[in-house]
């Protein structure tokens, strides 16, 4: 096991210092900055940055410093940051021959190498060409009335009659059955409750430290995969006998029907089932905690702004009149929530989920009159276009008529929550149904306070709250339910 650590430490060091020398051919061409320590360089104070949630002003001290372009080393690889809208441009729209996606070493051995998180461009193309053909609008739109009836069983089960909830906890198991019902087509069912704790390990150990020793989170993400990939064999098995079976079914009865169904012009699967593995539990990643944190801080929004509140309830209260009680969510109703959405937009912008973004340089790229050798890591902060005044003014003020239909677009390229260009998010449409319908039930089915006021989050990277976020709910009214046949 030493030997492991000893050979993880001594790989580290031999990178620093080919990457020390790589950069030395160009010394006078490089960003200013600094590369800090060997292998740590400033990891550290940024992984303090991040569970502090100062990551903007870690980012602005180095802007302040050294000027739009600077360099430092991150996670063992010299790295290069970036600033502004034409760097995020340059950043997410890069040819892929150039800067590529550099998922952290850990994320690869639990995610797979065949995740559209890492594939090379051609290959990343066509998985992706498939997950979008599925995640479209035009798709999910028959799923609006499938996710609502999840939120009405969450929330039947996990909120009513309770006094006291973890909010973050309990949205993080709706969005994770979200992803299971609508993408993988796993119904509710023991199933399903096996695979979320293995989700969970999996997802704690792709981020963490990447040393494979027993009770290292690492391991536990690894040893997690391995339950999981049988699991997910018998899935996508099941999924083409019923679709063989049933061969006028529809195609995009879930992700994985969809996935097993696309076909080149001689009737071949265009993405393979290690393809599908890799893919689901990419999905899962991806999709599950970053839509859970932003509905979490819009319910401590509600709980601590009164007039953001009441219009939205307004807003909701308008929808639910023309409905019967537990009536099913439909797409039309989803667009009339728009002041809803301004402020989920708003959120955004003020605590993006993703807050920073790595790319990795294939080749020695010129780029704002430096050179950013071969190898090295390029990274940008989303909250610094976000917070800037220049671009939004009162950028701390929380204000969601900033996204008002005839308020000025922020520039391209600045408000980048989603990521932008060939890597955007392709769950957006989705994480938006999920939060447009997850508000409107919760705001006409309960009002809520905050246990306590002063809870924290920490980036690790993502937000967590430090306790859940604990409120206590009251129901407004008896709440009516799908019927038996719905559940
Ligand atoms: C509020 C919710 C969400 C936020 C803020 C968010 C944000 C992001 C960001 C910033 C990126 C990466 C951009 C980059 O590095 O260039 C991304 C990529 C991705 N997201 Fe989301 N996401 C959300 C929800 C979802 C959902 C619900 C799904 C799927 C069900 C999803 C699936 C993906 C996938 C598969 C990628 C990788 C795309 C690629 O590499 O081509 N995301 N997301």
């Amino acid at each position: 096991m030493e030997s492991v650590v000893l050979f993880t430490l001594l790989l580290l060091f031999f990178l620093s210092v080919f990457f020390l020398f790589r950069g030395k051919k160009y010394s006078d061409k490089i960003p200013p900055g600094s590369l800090g320590l060997p292998i740590i360089g400033q990891s550290l104070s940024l992984i303090k940055a991040m569970k502090a949630d100062k990551v903007k002003e870690w980012f602005q001290e180095g802007l302040t410093k050294h000027g739009p372009i600077w360099k430092t080393s991150l996670f063992g690889y010299p790295t290069v940051v970036l600033h502004g809208a034409t760097a995020n441009k340059f950043f997410y729209t890069c040819d892929a021959s150039l800067l590529y996606n550099t998922p952290p070493p850990s994320m690869s051995r639990v995610v797979g190498s065949k995740s559209i998180l890492e594939l090379p461009k051609d290959d990343h193309k066509r998985v992706r060409t498939a997950l979008v053909s599925f995640l479209r609008l035009e798709v999910l739109k028959q799923y609006v009335a499938k996710v609502d009836e999840e939120i009405q069983y969450h929330l039947q089960t996990h909120w009513a009659g309770k006094h006291e909830v973890q909010v973050q906890t309990l949205i993080k198991t709706l969005t994770f059955n979200v992803i299971c019902s609508l993408i993988f087509g796993i119904e509710r069912g023991p199933k399903r409750e096996k695979m979320l704790p293995h989700f969970q390990d999996m997802i704690e150990g792709m981020l963490s430290i990447p040393i494979n020793l027993p009770f290292t989170p690492f391991n536990r993400g690894i040893t997690a995969r391995k339950k999981l990939v049988p699991m997910l064999i018998d899935l996508i098995r099941e999924k083409r006998e019923a679709f063989e079976e049933r061969k006028r079914a529809d195609p995009h009865k879930d992700l994985i029907t969809s996935l097993l169904n696309i076909r080149d012009d001689d009737n071949l699967p265009m993405v393979s089932d290690e393809e599908i593995i890799d893919n689901i539990i990419s999905v899962m990643i991806a999709g599950y905690d970053t839509t859970s944190i932003l509905i979490t801080f819009l319910v401590k929004l509600l709980a601590t702004d009164g007039s953001i509140y009441s219009a939205v309830v307004q807003e909701q209260e308008e929808v639910a009149k023309d409905k019967a009680p537990g009536e099913a969510l439909t797409w039309e109703d989803l667009m009339k929530m728009k002041y809803t959405w301004r402020v989920a937009s708003e959120m955004l912008r003020i605590n993006p989920p993703v807050a920073v973004s790595f790319r990795r340089t294939v080749q020695d790229i010129e780029y704002g009159g430096y050179i950013i050798p071969k190898g090295w890591q390029v990274t940008q902060c989303a909250s610094m276009t976000h917070m800037d005044n220049n671009i939004f003014q009162n950028s701390t003020m929380f204000n969601p008529t900033r996204f008002e239909k005839n308020a000025s677009s922020p520039p391209p390229y600045s408000f980048v929550p989603f990521g932008a260009g060939p890597r955007m998010c392709p769950g957006i449409e989705l994480a938006k149904m999920e939060t447009l319908a997850m508000m409107h039930r919760l705001v006409t089915q309960f009002t809520w306070v905050l246990l306590n006021k002063d809870e924290r989050f920490k980036r690790i990277p993502l937000p967590e709250f430090d306790k859940g976020l604990l409120v206590r709910i009251m129901p407004i009214k008896a709440t009516s339910m799908p019927s038996e046949a719905m559940m």
